[in-house]
C-alpha cells in the first residue's frame, strides 16, 4: 500500500499532464489485445503492482506505481461498460516489497461473509462497500484451484457447497474435475467481459463462482445489498465508485518513493535507506 501523501485529482497537471490519458490509452490497447488483462490489472488495486512502460517513457520517475494502479483500475471498469469517475492522485510507493503486506490482507476465496465483514471493517470499509467491491468480480476469471474445495469437500464434509445451483455445479464439475490442472480458469460471472450487475443476478441464482462470492447471498447481513444491486445497476455503480474511492484513500503512514520499476523498490545505499524515502513537496 502507498505511503501517506496529500491526494488530489490534478496532482500531475504540472509535471505529467498526460498521465491519465496515457494510462487509459494503454488499458484500451490491452483490452483489445487480451480482454481479460484489464480484469487482472484491476485486481491490482486490491493487491499488487505492474509496470507501465509507456508512462516511464513520457514521464520518467514522476508518476507513482500506486497512482498508476488507481487510474488503471478505474479505466478497467470504465472501458468494460461500468461507471467512470475522477480519482485522487499523489500516492507514493512503499519502500518495502508489497508482496508480504498484500498477502497478509488478501482474503482467501474460502472466506465467508462474516470474516470478510470483519476484514473490511478493519479498513473502515462498510458491509455495503464489501458487497459493492466484490461486484468487481463482474469482470475476469479465477482458477479451478480457488474452488476445488467448494466443489468436492466444502468445510471438510466431503460434499459440495450446498449453495451452488445444481446445473451450475454440473458445469463447474466439468470445468474442474478432481484430476484437473488447477490453473484452468472459469468466468467469475456470466458476462465476464462486461462490467454490469450480472454478477449479483448470478449470486441470487446460486451461480457465484467463488465461495467468497456466493456467501454474500447466503449471509443475511450482506444478502440485502446483493438483492438491491441485482435489481438496480445504477445503485450498484454508485456504490462501487464510493467503495473504490475509499479503497484508494487507504494509506499507511510510512515514507515513500516513486518507483522506476513497479516490481522492485528503487536501488539505494544502506545510508539513505535508514534515512527513509523522500516526501513529495
Ligand atoms: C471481498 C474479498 C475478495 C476476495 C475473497 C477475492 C478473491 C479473488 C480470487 C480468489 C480471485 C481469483 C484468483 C485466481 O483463482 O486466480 C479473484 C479475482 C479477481 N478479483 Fe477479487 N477478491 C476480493 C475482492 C476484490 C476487490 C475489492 C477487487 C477490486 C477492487 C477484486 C478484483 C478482482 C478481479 C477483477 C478479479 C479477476 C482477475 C482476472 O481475471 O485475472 N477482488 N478475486
Amino acid at each position: 500500500m502507498a505511503a501517506a501523501a496529500q491526494l488530489r485529482p490534478d496532482i500531475y497537471l504540472p509535471t505529467c499532464p498526460n498521465a491519465e490519458s496515457i494510462v487509459r490509452g494503454v488499458m484500451k490497447k490491452a483490452l483489445i489485445r487480451e480482454p481479460r488483462s484489464v480484469a487482472s490489472v484491476m485486481r491490482l488495486q486490491f493487491h499488487d503492482c505492474f509496470v507501465n512502460e509507456s508512462l516511464e517513457e513520457v514521464c520518467p520517475g514522476l508518476v507513482s506505481c500506486a497512482d498508476i494502479i488507481i487510474m488503471a483500475a478505474r479505466d478497467a471498469v470504465a472501458l468494460t461498460g461500468g461507471p467512470d469517475w475522477k480519482v485522487k492522485l499523489g500516492r507514493l510507493d512503499s519502500l518495502s516489497p508489497w508482496l508480504e503486506e498484500s498477502n497478509e490482507i488478501m482474503p482467501s476465496p474460502r472466506s465467508n461473509a462474516s470474516y470478510l465483514i470483519d476484514l473490511f471493517n478493519k479498513f473502515n470499509l462498510s458491509v455495503e462497500d464489501l458487497v459493492a467491491l466484490s461486484g468487481t468480480h463482474s469482470i475476469g476469471q479465477a482458477r479451478c484451484f480457488s474452488i476445488m474445495f467448494r466443489l468436492y469437500n466444502q468445510s471438510g464434509t466431503g460434499r459440495p457447497d450446498p449453495a451452488i445451483e445444481p446445473k451450475y455445479r454440473a458445469k463447474l464439475n466439468k470445468l474442474c474435475p478432481t484430476n484437473v490442472d488447477q490453473n484452468v480458469t472459469g468466468d467469475l460471472d456470466a458476462t465476464p467481459r462486461v462490467f454490469d450487475n450480472q454478477y449479483f443476478k448470478d449470486l441470487v441464482a446460486g451461480r457465484g463462482f467463488l465461495n467468497s462470492d456466493q456467501t454474500l447471498y447466503t449471509f443475511t447481513q450482506t444478502r440485502s445489498f446483493v438483492e438491491l444491486f441485482s435489481k438496480d445497476q445504477s445503485v450498484f455503480f454508485q456504490a462501487v465508485v464510493n467503495g473504490m474511492l475509499k479503497l484508494g484513500d487507504l494509506q499507511n503512514n510510512q515514507p515513500g518513493e516513486i518507483r522506476s520499476n513497479c516490481r522492485v523498490v528503487n536501488n539505494r545505499g544502506i545510508k539513505s535507506l535508514t534515512l527513509g524515502g523522500y516526501q513529495r513537496s
